[in-house]
């Protein structure tokens, strides 16, 4: 057994990935696969939770495994797998919604979000969606979850429910820490900078993909919503300037700080357009390296292929002791 503590993560393959990805998770995994036993999943049964056309779903697929190796994911040191090629993901988490209380699947700030949003859609997989994730991090026995603040209460209904389990059994799951990265975290919409980037906003031009090329992600930041002023500062209103600020930060190293007190004075006109060449030459290289990736299937596909027997095998070790327990006939 290594002696290395493990780490599990995943994003759903339901679009293209974005510049928040890269700040918010993939920047962090990069870092933390040296330091951790690293499993990184491509959280394809999570997409069905909303309506996916089937074509864009193999091909996000795609493009999700392409890109977590253009940001530096390394297949030699990290697991990278299909969510759905392993199936004691969707077998726990059986098990696991018969721990789960109706009320405290129903609290959960997620559901209720994206109930309200789609309100023609409220099916049964988005309300057991934290349980399919909290089996994804419990089946390998994680202990920390790089995650954006917006998935902790998953996490600690996650810890519940393997709490629940071994008090009830016997020690059976690892309880997982939340690990979220202080800074980059949370990259806000171009268009409306209270909301969340996500990567399957209908208004594209909220949204700076990782595969945008540099024309697009200069027009998107000098046309993002900002507010009435001209001070480069952040905020009540100022969330536009403020999410600006940030992304200048993570495309440049240089701290808020730094950036307010060099942009004293100067209004919003250079202070935008310095934004848009900066994220620009930042996203450049990754760009180039996803395509070279992407054109490449029968590598992705034949990394996906290891990665996947590679998770099996520690799930499968998870779900059986799980099946003894509860009392499912051994022969
Ligand atoms: N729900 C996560 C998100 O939307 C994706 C995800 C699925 C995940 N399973 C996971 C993240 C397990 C961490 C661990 O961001």
């Amino acid at each position: 057994m290594s002696e290395k503590k493990r780490i599990l993560s995943g994003i759903q393959p339901s679009g293209v990935l974005t510049i928040g990805h890269l700040t918010g998770a993939l920047t962090n995994w990069n870092k933390m696969q040296k330091e951790f036993e690293s499993f990184f999943m491509i959280a394809d049964l999570h997409a069905i939770t909303q309506k996916q056309e089937p074509a864009n779903l193999r091909s996000w697929t795609l493009d999700t495994a392409a890109m977590f190796l253009a940001c530096g994911i390394d297949p030699e040191t990290s697991v990278m797998f299909t969510q759905s090629h392993v199936p004691a993901h969707a077998q726990l988490a059986w098990v696991m919604s018969s721990f789960t209380g109706m009320g405290e699947a129903e609290r959960m700030t997620q559901f209720k979000d994206k109930s309200k949003k789609k309100p023609d859609n409220v099916n049964v997989g988005l309300l057991s969606y934290p349980i399919l994730m909290a089996c994804d991090i419990l089946l390998y026995q994680a202990d920390a979850v790089p995650v954006g603040d917006d998935q902790k209460q998953h996490l600690e209904l996650t810890r519940n429910l393997a709490q629940r389990f071994n008090h009830h059994y016997s020690d059976t799951f690892v309880i997982p820490d939340p690990y979220i990265p202080e800074v980059g975290a949370r990259i806000m919409s171009l268009q409306e900078p209270t909301a969340k980037m996500s990567k399957s906003d209908p208004n594209q031009n909220a949204v700076i993909f990782l595969t945008d090329d540099n024309d697009t992600i200069i027009r998107k930041i000098k046309r993002s919503v900002t507010d009435s002023g001209s001070e480069v500062n952040v905020g009540e209103g100022k969330e536009g300037i403020e999410n600006l600020i940030t992304l200048l930060s993570v495309s440049t190293g240089k701290s808020a700080k730094e950036i307010i007190a060099e942009y004293e004075g100067e209004g919003y006109g250079k202070f935008k357009s310095d934004v848009a060449e900066a994220v620009a030459a930042y996203i450049a290289p990754i760009r180039e390296e996803f395509k070279r990736y992407r054109e490449d299937k029968d590598l992705l596909i034949n990394i996906l292929k290891k990665g996947d027997e590679q998770a099996n095998k520690v799930a499968f070790k998870t779900l059986s002791k799980v099946y003894k327990k509860v009392g499912f006939l051994q022969y």
